[in-house]
């Protein structure tokens, strides 16, 4: 087994936190470690800088009449706080109970390099791949890939594709395939109240101006309905109602029953709006969510304090057809609106992304679930996704290409949280499955 784990632990070296600066050369060597690889394994493989973190390129020989396939993957993580909660040391991966621990082993390490070792192993097996492949990672997609976009608009010609594939999805429960052919798009934003210039004495000052944390709470409160809507008016106005073929489908997807989903959270009970199932409410109904909130005194006993400031950070998931910039316009009124006129308010945009859909019974849709079928020796699932990949919808828009997520994350894999792991089991399907992937795909008439 350990040679076959050699090169995801060797990766899983690398500190690659895109977010930080203080770790961009670590980032820098996790992408020259992949471009000495592909290079070995005999591909041309090219290092872009960006601004940022750099993308690799690479591709074998393409000849006429074949397939054009692009693989995508992500070699950036999240940080790792709260570090004391980790068992092992994130950057040390540590094999315990058949699962790899460490950052990035699931999201997304472990996935692409399941795809890099199938096509390692194709090469080596059959001396070329049946397809024609271009291989694309980026060290910033945790950070919203900021320079993939100019970088894709900028070397579209030299990156055919005719459909792309993904391993950076869940799977919904162990041994299970599940094919993605939907993802919820993203809008965040920022929250600032101002109160008075400089904290005050809640006793002497406070009762005679308003107090930016109350009215930061009042804020958040008025985001959701009591059914649990968004209440933010014109929020729904392009959502795309929920087909019935796929709530059909969806009523007997494994581990998406009540007692599993609250086992998988440890919430005391589950939430969401009225009328619609976990799947539904989180794979093709959009939401408002607090990521974070603060203002005030956060120390040991109590401060008699009347705060200057408080915050809050807000993130809105959306469905198709949501635009992330005309949903944030509608936020901007709602919290304009609502704010009290006794605190200043500032509305501060950040990243955001396109939601994603495709049919998963179209050609390539096909190809996907049979291969995954051979591998897993039974039906696949076919979901959409919670989570946003931003970068697939600017796929679609500019390489003119849908994308096959081949999910291999499972629910239990604690990405972006302390302990994350990947089953080895995973890994060794992750490879059978790009194997079986490429191979179908190269068997299709052009
Ligand atoms: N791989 C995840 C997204 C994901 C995970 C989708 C599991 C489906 C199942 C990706 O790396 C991620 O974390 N995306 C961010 C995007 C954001 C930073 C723009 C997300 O969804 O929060
Ligand atoms: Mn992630």
């Amino acid at each position: 087994m350990a040679p076959l784990l050699d090169d995801l632990l060797k990766v899983l070296s690398f500190q690659s936190i895109s977010t930080d600066s203080a770790y961009e050369k670590e980032v820098k060597k996790n992408a020259e470690w992949l471009h000495q690889k592909l290079s070995g394994i005999g591909l041309n493989s090219e290092i872009y800088q960006t601004a940022r973190h750099p993308i690799v390129l690479a591709k074998n020989e393409h000849l006429e009449g074949r397939v054009n396939v692009m693989l995508y993957g992500h070699y950036d993580v999240q940080p790792v706080d709260p570090l004391e909660l980790w068992d092992t040391p994130p950057f040390e991966p540590t094999i315990k109970n058949d699962k790899i621990y460490a950052r990035g082993a699931t999201d997304n390490k472990g996935q692409h390099m399941a795809h890099l070792k199938a096509i390692e192993q194709l090469i080596t097996e059959d001396g070329e791949l049946p397809v024609n492949l271009t291989i694309l990672l980026e060290g910033e997609e945790e950070i919203g890939s900021p320079n993939l976009v100019p970088f894709l608009e900028e070397h579209k010609e030299s990156i055919p594709a005719d459909v792309i594939i993904v391993s950076d999805t869940g799977m919904v429960a162990p041994q299970t395939g599940t094919l993605g052919y939907g993802l919820r798009g993203i809008i965040c934003c920022e929250v600032l109240l101002d109160g008075p210039s400089g904290d005050q004495h809640s006793g002497v000052i406070g009762g005679s101006i308003a107090n930016p944390a109350t009215e930061i709470a009042r804020l958040v409160s008025s985001l959701h309905e009591e059914d649990g809507r968004v209440a933010i008016e014109g929020f729904y106005d392009d959502v795309e109602p929920l087909a019935e073929w796929e709530r059909k489908m969806w009523k007997d997807i494994p581990d998406m029953d009540e007692k599993t989903w609250l086992k998988l959270t440890g919430a005391p009970n589950l939430h969401g709006e009225t009328g619609y199932t976990t799947s539904e409410r989180l794979w093709a109904r959009p939401t408002a969510e607090v990521n974070g909130i603060g203002g005030g005194y956060q120390g040991e006993g109590s401060k008699t304090v009347l705060p200057a400031k408080a915050f809050c950070k807000l993130s809105f998931r959306l469905v198709p057809n949501q635009e992330p910039d005309k949903v944030f316009e509608n936020i901007r009124a709602h919290l304009e609106k609502y704010a009290s006129p006794n605190v200043k308010i500032t509305v501060q945009k950040g990243h955001g992304g396109h939601p994603y859909r495709s049919d998963p019974h179209d050609s390539f849709g096909k190809i996907a679930q049979k291969s995954l079928e051979e591998v897993f020796r039974k039906e696949p699932v076919l979901i959409r996704e919670g989570g946003s990949i931003p970068i697939i919808g600017d796929f679609k828009k500019i390489l003119g290409a849908d994308t096959l997520m081949l999910g291999l994350a499972l629910p239990d894999a604690q990405i972006h949280a302390p302990n994350e792991n990947f089953p080895i089991e995973n890994f060794v399907k992750g490879v059978e499955l790009g194997k079986a992937i490429l191979n179908n795909l190269g068997s299709m008439k052009k």
